[in-house]
């Protein structure tokens, strides 16, 4: 897809579509109020009416308009003023493509700089160029299709290219997530992500079993023994800061499907458990996109990629694990495996000498009942560092919410046979019993833990995304570097 800037007025543009926005309540200004005027007044009758009131990724398509030479304006809302942010600015631009995307076209035009201002027009244009993506890879006839361009009127060429790094980072994520358990699977996850660095200044590692074996991650590989697929550790290094300068580590969880092992799921509760890396795709899409905007910071992040099956060969409850820091795990739920695989990701990554550590996770269906589908729950050992990753949340306007960490929790991961057990005792506060198992593994290094079970994956599409994976906390993720690059 190309993505141009253009000067010229938006009344001669040849385009499939022109997309213009509309604030609720508020009189149609700019791009809208000009091409309102040379289409003779639909859009403002259609306001009179009350067909248009502006809602949020409310769409509405004048077809064949005469007086302009596009074949279509497209009006998109904004939602209330005060309601307006790079989360809206996201959707809105996302919502717009999606809509189009269910045609072949060639070429969009985007005129919502009026609208949105400098500050939230990157959402927007990074929302224009991941709308269209879908997760119908595998259709025959796939339901939507990217258009051949998208072109965005008085945007500057610095913002394109940072919207385009960013929303590249975003489908890497989604298209890890979306495809299937038979596709992507630790191997060939580890090939995508080499794949991904060619051409880009990211070093790669890939750690096979062996070597996970002879750097004695046993936590991960008790997950990973019960499956046919063999598990990987990627390790992808950025250094666009001063090579002095200890790097942010990005830790994902890649369980490319999570069938629960011996604790089996039920099928409804599988059947999205391709999800279950979404994590790893979100350090790698992240840090893809932190380094096409080169910024001048030293980023590491670390994917560590198992499948947990049951089998003959599968880890048992009961089983005792030691990960690499050396503590003792009792195995008593084999479904509580994400915090096994993170445990001696973290470990690693301390080990590298990471300054602070963000990890990603789809951990626990505890955190989305806490906090539902639409946010992420943050917990953490440094509060400093927690407000940091919520400012960056707040600027790209995806939702979180921090849980706490009370030393009361600490209990409740006790083991009588081991160091630590893996899951709590008593099915109250999952998702924080599950953050301080991780808290056991990544030493006095600030850390954040993000899980992202609710936000990561659609079960049915919404207006600014098709069905499937979302990419959530890419966005933050870049302005949390962006941040700290600045500091
Ligand atoms: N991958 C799941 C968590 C999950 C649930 C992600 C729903 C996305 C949507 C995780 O491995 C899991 O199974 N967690 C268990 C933990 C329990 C056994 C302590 C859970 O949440 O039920
Ligand atoms: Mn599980
Ligand atoms: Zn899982």
């Amino acid at each position: 897809m190309d993505l141009r800037s253009t000067t010229q007025s938006i009344l001669e543009i040849e385009a499939d579509a022109v997309v213009v926005g509309i604030v609720e309540g508020q009189p149609l200004t700019g791009a809208a109020a000009a091409l309102d005027d040379a289409i003779g007044g639909a859009i403002s009758s259609l306001i009179e009416s009350d067909e248009i009131r502006g809602n949020a990724c409310e769409l509405t398509a004048i077809l064949a308009p005469q007086g302009i030479a596009a074949k279509q304006v497209l009006v998109v809302g904004f939602g209330k003023p005060e309601s307006i942010n790079a989360s809206s600015a996201f959707k809105a631009g996302s919502a717009a493509a999606k809509r189009l995307a269910t045609r072949t076209r060639n070429n969009l035009v985007f005129a919502l700089s009026d609208v949105l201002g400098d500050e939230l027009i990157e959402a927007a244009v990074c929302g224009s160029l991941v709308g269209s993506s879908s997760q119908s890879l595998y259709q025959s006839d796939p339901k939507m299709s990217e258009p051949k361009a998208v072109t965005w009127t008085n945007v500057g060429d610095d913002v394109l290219s940072a919207a385009r790094a960013i929303s590249d980072g975003v489908l890497i994520t989604r298209r890890l997530v979306n495809e299937p358990p038979n596709m992507i699977y630790p191997v060939s996850f580890a090939e995508a992500a080499e794949e991904a660095v060619k051409n880009r200044d990211i070093e790669i590692e890939i750690w096979d079993k062996e070597k996970l074996q002879s750097e004695s991650c046993g936590s991960l590989l008790g997950v990973a023994q019960g499956s046919v697929k063999e598990p990987r550790l990627v390790i992808l290094k950025y250094n666009g800061g001063e090579p002095t300068q200890k790097p942010i580590a990005l830790v994902g969880k890649g369980v490319t499907f999570d069938s629960g092992g011996l604790s089996l799921k039920p099928s409804e509760g599988m059947k999205t458990m391709k999800c279950d890396m979404a994590g790893a795709a979100t350090a790698l899409g992240a840090i893809q996109a932190i380094a096409d905007l080169k910024l001048p910071i030293n980023v590491i992040a670390l994917c560590g990629l198992v499948e947990n099956m049951p089998s003959a060969s599968a880890f048992r409850l009961g089983d005792v694990l030691t990960a690499k820091n050396g503590k003792t795990i009792e195995v008593l739920n084999t479904d509580a495996e994400g915090r096994l695989v993170l445990a001696d990701t973290l470990c690693v990554a301390n080990e590298m000498g990471a300054e602070r550590i963000i990890d990603l996770a789809t951990l626990t269906g505890a955190c989305v009942v806490a906090l539902g589908l639409d946010v992420v729950g943050l917990m953490t050992n440094d509060q400093k560092w927690c407000d940091e990753v919520l400012s960056a949340a707040a600027t790209s306007g995806e939702l979180a919410w921090q849980l706490p960490m009370f030393s009361e929790f600490n209990d409740k991961i006790k083991s009588g046979v081991a160091d630590i057990r893996n899951i709590g005792e008593g099915r109250w506060g999952g998702a924080i019993t599950a953050a301080k198992f991780l808290e056991e593994f990544v030493g006095d290094t600030p850390w954040v833990h993000i899980d992202i079970a609710g936000p990561s994956f659609l079960d049915s599409p919404k207006a600014w995304c098709d069905g499937g994976g979302t990419g959530t906390m890419v966005r933050t993720l870049v302005e949390v570097a962006r941040q700290s690059a600045a500091n």
